[in-house]
């Protein structure tokens, strides 16, 4: 069977990951731009102010898409850019600049898709209380609209969430990322609600303002695999996906993606039982605004975790085995990621799946012949796909899989050290190198995954 004649097949990046320009044409701060300046949050205290300089090259990027092929570009728009305090004034030059990077885009050959929001939230929206400010949701409406009126012309595809898992678990309860805040389960479950309310009306002017509009929604999580095929390690798999960790509370798939699919929490998981009494008293009634039909599900997926059934018939977590294959950052190699997870989704949630990042970290460096070899991610492509290749051929609907990422860019709390492009980018000149992922990737696309 194969993939679809329609199968979009994309590459990804983040607005503060690789745009830099950060101080420019009245751009405001984000909560990025200020937790980078800070000393001690980033490894050698490095921040995007210039990252791959993007906003100045983007044309020149927008020529490397075009080389793979028929692709899509998905890229998230710097909020404070457009709108520099979040809530007040467009800026007209932030507005310009996304206009002229679709128009680039476009004129080459390549769909622009557009994420609404990975990450960069406006410092002073975070001044305000951020996303847990009950007025939060309607700051997003509004940034929503804004985009939509200014971009929805020429864009047709749009993702209103990255990762909120991480940007809400390693922002505000962890503290590792921006805002580097470390707040109690009491403030989570409202800042989750927040943020899911945020989406659901982000959803609703998207389909009003946008005509022919595409929507998804783009959640991540440890993915979950069987350590064989047989029915009760696949049920033990199944389990482990669609339950919260009270450990790892964050990092789950039904708090962040049930009320969005099927309207309602996972009411019967105990840890959300134990939590929900921080919930808004009538959160219930959200649920109308919440679930909103989505053309996509979206879902970040590198690497999955093995388990089985345990003898007692609970899901039991098995150790990876010495020696394991690893990404550079310690990733478990583990293709069938891309098997079971986008059919345990589609189960769930009957929508088709995007995979919407999916990539790895290496050593990469310029050779003597000054080329980048990057054999590892490679082979990595080459295993993940055909795995989705099986995921499809089982009769699971996927649409598409953007590569994460395009070029290597600031890869957040580990500043410019983990490489994850299959573009080099050589920060001293911002020289951008072809890898031989690249090439290959290219090839992928323009066989449109036949020659997996
Ligand atoms: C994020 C990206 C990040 C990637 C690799 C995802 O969590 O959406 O921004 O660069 O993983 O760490």
């Amino acid at each position: 069977m194969g993939f679809k004649k329609d199968f979009m097949w994309g590459v990804g990046s983040a607005a503060y990951q690789i745009e830099g320009g950060a101080f420019e044409d009245g751009k405001g701060p984000s909560i990025w731009d200020t937790f980078t300046h800070e000393p001690g949050h980033v490894k050698d205290d490095d921040n995007g102010d210039i990252a791959c300089d993007h906003y100045h090259r983007y044309e020149e990027d927008a020529s490397l898409i075009a080389g793979l092929g028929r692709t899509v570009y998905r890229f998230s728009i710097c909020w404070s850019r457009i709108i520099p305090d979040g809530d007040g004034e467009v800026n007209p030059k932030g507005i310009d600049f996304y206009k002229r990077l679709i128009d680039a885009l476009l004129s080459r050959g390549v769909t622009p898709c557009i994420v609404l929001f990975h990450w960069d939230l406006p410092q002073a929206l975070e001044d305000r209380g951020g996303w847990l400010n009950p007025e939060s949701p309607m700051w997003f409406k509004r940034y929503t609209e804004v985009c939509a009126k200014a971009f929805g012309d020429k864009c047709k595809l749009f993702f209103t969430f990255n990762e909120p898992q991480c940007f809400i678990g390693e922002g505000y309860y962890h503290g590792a990322n921006a805002p580097g805040k470390k707040l109690p389960m009491s403030d989570m479950m409202p800042m989750v609600h927040n943020v899911l309310i945020a989406h659901g009306l982000s959803v609703t002017a998207l389909r009003e303002l946008v005509p022919g509009v595409k929507v998804g929604y783009a959640p991540t999580t440890g993915g979950t695999a069987p350590i064989t095929d047989s029915p009760a390690d696949v049920e033990a798999a199944r389990q482990a996906l669609f339950r919260i960790d009270e450990e790892w509370w964050m990092w789950n798939v039904p708090l962040f993606s049930d009320p969005v699919m099927l309207g309602h929490y996972p009411e019967e998981d105990p840890f959300f039982k134990k939590y929900c009494e921080f919930l808004p008293e009538n959160y219930m009634e959200d649920m109308r605004t919440i679930c909103q039909p989505l053309d996509y599900y979206g879902q970040n997926i590198y690497y999955a975790h093995l388990w089985k059934m345990g003898e007692d018939g609970n899901p039991e977590y098995v150790k990876k085995p010495t020696g394991y294959a690893k990404s550079l950052i310690n990733w478990a190699v583990t293709p069938q990621a891309l098997y079971w997870a986008p059919k345990f989704l589609y189960e769930r949630y009957n929508t088709p799946i995007v995979i919407t990042e999916n990539g790895m970290a290496c050593h990469d460096a310029i050779s003597l012949d000054g080329k980048v070899h990057d054999p590892n991610r490679v082979d990595y492509i080459h295993r993940y796909l055909r795995e989705l290749r099986r995921a499809v051929d089982d009769g699971v609907d996927v649409a598409g899989y953007f590569h994460w990422s395009f070029t290597d860019n600031f890869e957040w709390c580990s500043g410019y050290t983990d490489r994850f492009g299959i573009v080099y980018v050589d920060y001293e000149t911002q020289k951008r190198i072809p890898k031989d992922s690249y090439y290959f990737y290219k090839s992928v696309v323009e066989s449109n995954g036949e020659n997996l």
